[in-house]
């Protein structure tokens, strides 16, 4: 199977998933499988949400993979962090050299933050880590964005 032919086999999942259930938790639970277990490159999947009350710092929602020590992120900090301060994807190729960057293993090498939007309103993001360097493409970028907006209605 082609990557296309992956990316159209998961987003028809995710439409259908999203579609069936409004609770919140299992469906971003289950987009996060999805993706970890099919997508190559994926070994951490999580969603991080805009706090209601601050508006200003994210917090950890559903994610597959390890645990992490990041559950709170101010705007700003961090590749999330940075990600909603702009609103716009951030793909790192090599974790390493980036200053203002997050640990949450010392195995990741590389990551893709892509911002959710519901009515032009940030409301989370979605961010996967790999442990290859240079994992992820503008490609990732554009499949990851339809995949955004398939659960953005349940944020
Ligand atoms: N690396 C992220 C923190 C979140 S973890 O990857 C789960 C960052 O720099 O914002």
């Amino acid at each position: 199977m082609d990557k296309k032919e992956l990316f159209s086999n998961i987003i028809d999942k995710i439409k259908a998933l999203s579609e069936s259930s409004h609770d919140r938790g299992f469906v971003l639970q289950a987009v996060c499988r999805l993706l970890k277990n099919n997508l190559p490159g994926c070994d951490w999947v999580g969603f991080y949400l805009v706090d209601d009350a601050t508006k200003r710092e994210l917090v950890l929602g559903p994610y597959a993979g390890e645990p992490t020590e990041h559950i709170r992120i101010p705007f700003g900090k961090g590749i999330c962090g940075q990600a909603a301060e702009v609103r716009q994807t951030f793909i790192i190729d090599d974790v390493s050299k980036e200053t203002n960057y997050l640990s949450c293993s010392a195995k990741v090498r590389s990551e893709i933050v892509v911002p959710i939007f519901k009515a032009g309103r940030l409301v989370g993001e979605l961010d996967i880590d790999s442990h290859t360097p240079g994992a992820f493409t503008d490609e990732d970028d554009r499949f990851l964005k339809e995949i955004c907006g398939a659960v953005s209605h349940l944020l």
